[in-house]
């Protein structure tokens, strides 16, 4: 049996905040992962287009980049669905639209030594039952009072308990949202469920690889570590902090959703090396392309990173 396993990943690329450079960004991408022979697969976790009404850019103008994507590697690219591929569409139309070769929304594969789940975490739960996320329907529910979204529903998560029982490997889980999330509040509402299973499955889980909150952190609960990796654009501020003079006036008119942002000046990106000790995940090199959080006023900011943290999460 092989003994390591290299892949590389990329989170919330959100092509439509930065239209006019995003080809450039994710070139940077696709020229690391080709650049390095070693690599085995990549994965996109999800909201690689981002196309809010308020970008003023319908989402058919995301499809060359998307196809470019879709096309640069000669290893297998998995994706993760986000909450925005399910903006514009139901998850049906948007698997093919965005072209991500897969039936379903949650699936898995083998990559020795492990196994690879993908999970999609965009459903509501709501009296009438679970209700995926499609159309912009789940923008009207919030994390709290009550907490309606994200769910992994009891349908996946029997899928997940029968997947398991036959996997032959070790899993490490990929998903667009937080599968553990005690820190930010982002996360499932449903952990105590994901871990049961994970506790029962026979040859265990001992990781989870999450986007969603273009944040840098790590954490290691019930055994297993939960990291979220940043998004390889952009770290999202929030409009609390739309400070004037960051942009030009032209720029912001162009690109309305870039005030809630602060760009990366390179592409950041996770590069993974697993074995049965351990997961690797290189560091990179990064920081903000305009002002910084300091600048900007942002609070606590010497917790937030513009680059990928060297980590190695030992089992
Ligand atoms: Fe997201």
């Amino acid at each position: 049996m092989k003994e390591t396993v290299k892949f590389a990943v990329l989170a919330d690329f959100h092509q439509a905040m930065f239209a006019d450079t995003a080809e450039e960004k994710l070139d940077q991408f696709i020229e690391a992962v080709n650049s390095d022979k070693e690599i085995e697969f990549v994965v996109d976790l999800g909201d690689f287009a981002f196309p809010l009404p308020a970008n003023n850019i319908p989402i058919e103008n995301s499809k060359p980049l998307i196809d470019k994507f879709n096309s640069a590697f000669n290893v297998p690219l998995y994706h993760v669905l986000g909450n925005h591929e399910c903006d514009y569409f139901t998850k049906k139309e948007s698997l093919e639209f965005h072209g991500f070769n897969t039936e379903e929304t949650y699936y898995s594969f083998d990559a020795e030594p492990f196994h690879f789940v993908v999970l999609d975490a965009n459903f509501m739960k709501l009296p009438e039952g679970y209700v995926a996320y499609e159309n912009r329907n789940y923008y009207k529910w919030s994390y709290e009072n009550p907490p309606v979204i994200p769910y992994l529903p009891d349908y996946e998560l029997e899928w997940l308990r029968e997947d398991l029982a036959k996997a032959k490997y070790p899993t490490i889980l990929f998903s667009h949202q937080h599968l553990a999330d005690k820190v930010f509040g982002t996360g499932i509402r449903n952990y105590d469920e994901l871990k049961k299973i994970m506790d029962e499955s026979p040859k265990g889980v001992v990781m989870s690889i999450n986007g969603h909150e273009h944040l840098d952190f790590a954490h290691k609960l019930d055994g297993r570590w939960f990291y979220s990796l940043i998004s390889g654009t952009n770290m999202m501020i929030g409009s609390k902090h739309p400070l004037k003079g960051r942009y030009t006036e032209d720029y912001m008119r162009s690109l309305p959703c870039i005030h809630m942002t602060l760009p990366y000046a390179k592409t950041q990106y996770g590069i993974f090396t697993a074995d049965k000790n351990g997961v690797f995940v290189k560091g990179t090199e990064g920081g903000f392309e305009g002002p910084d959080l300091y600048e900007v006023g942002y609070p606590d900011p010497e917790y937030f990173v513009p680059y990928v943290k060297e980590r190695y999460f030992e089992f």
